[in-house]
Order: C-alpha cells, then structure tokens, then sequence
C-alpha cells in the first residue's frame, strides 16, 4: 500500500468530522453544488473522481444523475458505499480511469483531490476520451495563493503561509503526502487549454477564512459566503481562493 493510500485510509471515517462538517468547508461545499445544478440534469452520467467518503454523492444522486465514483482510498470507498450504495465505485487512481466504460456527461474532481500530483496533459487527454462532446469537467483545486490565509495569518503575527509552486508535504493520517498547488488559469493553459474550453473560474476562500483556519463563527461564516462568492467570480480574486472550481467544456 502507499502512503496516498494509507494516509487517506486511516481518515476515511474520521473526514466528515475532521474536515467535512467544518461551516467553511459546507460553504464552499454549497457554493459547488450551486453550479453542478446549474449545469447538469437528470439522467445524465457522471464520474465523481477521488470521491473520498462520498461527501458529494446525496448531492448528485438527488439531481437524479447516475453515479460512478472513483477513489484510490479502499476506506474511503467502503464508507462512501455503505452510506450511497446507489453508485457504482471502482478502487482505482485517478490515472487509469480511461479502463472505465464512458462515455460520461460530466467528470467532478472536488476539494483538492487532484492536489497529489504535478502533471495533467495525459490525465486531460483521458478526460477528454471520456466525456460526451460538449461534456463538462468540473475540477475544484487547491490554489498556490489565498488571500484569506495570508491576511489571517498576518492578523495571528503569524509567518503568512506562501504555498507557491513547490510541492509541500502534508501528514495525512499520520502519512506523508505530496502536494501540488496551482495556479487555476496556469494550469489550465498547461493541461487543458487543448481540448476544453475554459467556461469559468470559481474562486472558493476568497475572503472565508480557510477551512483548516481554528475559528469559524457560524454566522461570520453565514455572513461572509455571498459575497465569497460573488468577489470569487471576479478577476483576480477569483484565483486567490483557498479553493478554485475550474468548469471546462470539451471542444467539438
Ligand atoms: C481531500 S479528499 C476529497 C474528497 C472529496 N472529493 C470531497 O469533495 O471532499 C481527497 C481524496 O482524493 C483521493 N485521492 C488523492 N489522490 C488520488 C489519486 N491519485 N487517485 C485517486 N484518488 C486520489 C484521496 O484518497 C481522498 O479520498
């Protein structure tokens, strides 16, 4: 077993707790599943990339969408299948999903688990193979800055975290993880820009606190979300999020 895999085995029970259930993270969270409605409808096929513990799965199964979610975490799929047994899910990373059966209307990758690695050109091409023309990607990645943490962290006369484009290692569950932060338009130009249309940008931390951040106030959090959201629309804070949601088109 990897450390990717043992990390994330040894939280799968604890994640909604630890980080889930967090008011910031449902937030952000919200803020997503706002443009999953506005975008899909029901009876389309979607794959749920590293979907964790299945966080969004009561989400996309209530549009009425056929599920398939795929996660490199046994733990993580046992949980997310004993609590949505309605989707079908396969152990695997996220590099061999061109083995599953296509063609999908949609491919969602949220919070992050797209973070543990560096290169995407081949991953975007598998992607682009899969998806129905005109198919959607919707790719939520952690940022290489957020304006939040570091005005927070100055606030705390705390070293303000730069997470720039050098990998980090986070301990997850007691294991070392490799982490990649990007740039969201970056990013896309590097990987994407080929075969997809950039639709839109969704910053997500703008100015909530991150959702590691120690106080969360519910009604600071409550008030705080709209315009998180609308300021997360607007270029350059847009990139500048804790978060950013990538849509992408696939070109004809
Ligand atoms: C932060 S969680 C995100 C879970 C969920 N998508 C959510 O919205 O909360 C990260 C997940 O990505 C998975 N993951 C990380 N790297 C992966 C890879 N290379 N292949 C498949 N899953 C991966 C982990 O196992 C973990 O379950």
């Amino acid at each position: 077993m990897t450390d990717l895999q043992q990390g994330f085995d040894a939280i799968a029970l604890d994640y909604d707790r630890q980080f889930n259930e967090r008011p910031v993270t449902q937030a952000m969270r919200t803020t997503v599943h706002r443009w999953y409605r506005h975008f899909l409808r029901p009876g389309q096929k979607v794959l749920d990339v590293a979907c964790g513990p299945g966080p969004d799965l009561a989400f996309l199964l209530g549009l009425g969408l056929e599920v398939c979610a795929i996660d490199q975490s046994p733990e993580m799929v046992k949980r997310a299948q004993s609590l949505f047994p309605t989707a079908l899910y396969h152990v695997m990373d996220y590099n061999q999903i061109g083995q599953l059966k296509g063609p999908f209307d949609a491919i969602c990758a949220n919070f992050g688990g797209l973070n543990t690695q560096a290169q995407f050109e081949d991953w975007a091409q598998v992607c682009f193979d899969l998806l129905q023309p005109q198919g959607l990607l919707f790719l939520n990645i952690m940022t290489q800055f957020c304006l939040s943490e570091f005005v927070f962290r100055c606030l705390q006369l705390k070293r303000p975290h730069l997470r720039g484009k050098k990998p980090r290692t986070l301990q997850v569950g007691g294991f070392p993880i490799e982490t990649w932060y990007f740039n969201p338009y970056s990013w896309y130009r590097s990987a994407f820009a080929k075969g997809f249309d950039l639709v839109l940008v969704q910053g997500q931390g703008v100015l909530l606190p991150p959702p590691a951040f120690p106080l969360q106030p519910k009604a600071l959090i409550r008030l705080l979300s709209g315009p998180d959201r609308i300021l997360g629309r607007c270029y350059p804070f847009n990139q500048w999020g804790d978060h950013a949601l990538l849509i992408l088109r696939k070109r004809q």
